[in-house]
């Protein structure tokens, strides 16, 4: 590969729940890595979630100190823009709106050197919608990672129509060094997981809203019957009910098809600041030691249109 493409260095614009996750892992591959956030407050708290989250892989074993000590020689905090603009890897991570990131891109598309290749960490954008505010569609595609990012194996490396084969190369090589699996796939709305797991998930909640069964059967089905290490409705708590309904409109706007629709108890817990674990609650009640099922409460929601 041409040296001009290999990533060597990387930012992250962002250090919320994905671009904390998505430093730590750069990190702890031994990528000298700069994280940026909007101010020192914000950026304080998202580097402090990024230590308590690599503690809780200390303690698991998942992680070690050698670890710990490699983060902390490769992992700088900032909030000047200018300090990403010599990275080789640009990986933005900041909330999912169109502008938003078309802004930051056109930004860094200005101060980065020539070579740095720009990635979005988009879950329902379209990458060529995002790379169209630069002058490096050629060097611009999608590293969609999982929470939590620094577990997480999988990332899907989104082809763009425009990226030349030597970025594209060097991206993957990237996921391999970051010790994941790279899954290639298009620029098309849900990339490969989301088109298959979001219907899913709201048929779940779908066969709840149905009385098919209740909150923690439907979770055992998937878990002992198809092996699935988590259920449904427990996953949907554990990825935030906004994102699922945002998610769910973005696809029933992209494909017209009734298995992307949001049902109706979705909406409904949305509207009730039942956004799953983030809130304290959802398909479940997070606030004692064990998550308890809510049924009671979300057949009462389910009443409120069924009468
Ligand atoms: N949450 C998930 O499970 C998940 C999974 C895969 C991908 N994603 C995608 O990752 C992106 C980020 O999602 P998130 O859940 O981490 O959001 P988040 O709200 O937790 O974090 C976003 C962060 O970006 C910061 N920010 C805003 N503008 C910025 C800028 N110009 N420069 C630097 N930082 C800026 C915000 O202050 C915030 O801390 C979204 O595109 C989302 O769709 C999310």
């Amino acid at each position: 590969m041409n040296s001009n493409s290999d990533i060597r260095t990387v930012g992250v614009a962002g250090c919320g729940l994905m671009g904390s996750g998505i430093a730590l892992a750069s990190a702890l591959a031994g990528f000298p890595t700069t994280v940026r956030e909007v101010d020192e407050r914000t950026l304080d708290a998202g580097l402090a979630r990024l230590h308590r989250y690599l503690g809780r892989m200390i303690e698991k074993e998942r992680a070690s100190e050698d670890d710990r000590k490699r983060v902390n020689e490769n992992l700088a905090g900032a909030t000047d823009l200018r300090e990403l603009a010599g990275r080789d890897l640009i990986i933005e991570a900041v909330p999912e709106r169109l502008e938003l990131k078309a802004e930051l891109f056109r930004d860094l598309d200005a101060i980065a050197k020539p070579e740095a290749i720009f990635a979005s960490n988009t879950s329902s954008l379209k990458i060529r919608e995002i790379a169209a505010a630069t002058n490096r569609r050629d060097r611009f595609l999608g590293l969609h990672f999982f929470n939590p990012a620094p577990v997480m194996k999988l990332v899907e490396v989104v082809r763009a129509d425009e990226v030349s084969e030597q970025v594209y190369a060097a991206a993957l090589a990237f996921v391999e060094r970051l010790g994941k699996v790279a899954v290639a796939c298009r620029d098309t709305t849900g990339f490969v997981v989301n088109r298959l797991l979001v219907p899913y998930l709201l048929d779940a909640i779908r066969a709840f809203e149905a009385g098919v069964a209740g909150v923690r059967d439907i979770d055992n089905g998937m878990m002992y019957g198809c092996g699935y290490p988590m259920g449904p409705l427990a996953l949907l708590d554990f990825i935030g009910h906004d994102t699922t309904e945002h998610v769910a409109d973005v696809m029933t706007a992209e494909f017209g098809r009734e298995m992307y629709r949001a049902p109706r108890l979705l909406r409904a817990m949305v509207a009730a600041g039942m956004l799953g674990k983030k809130s304290g609650g959802g398909f479940y009640d997070y606030s004692g030691d064990e998550p308890v099922p809510n049924d009671d409460r979300l057949r009462a929601l389910v009443a409120t249109w069924r009468k």
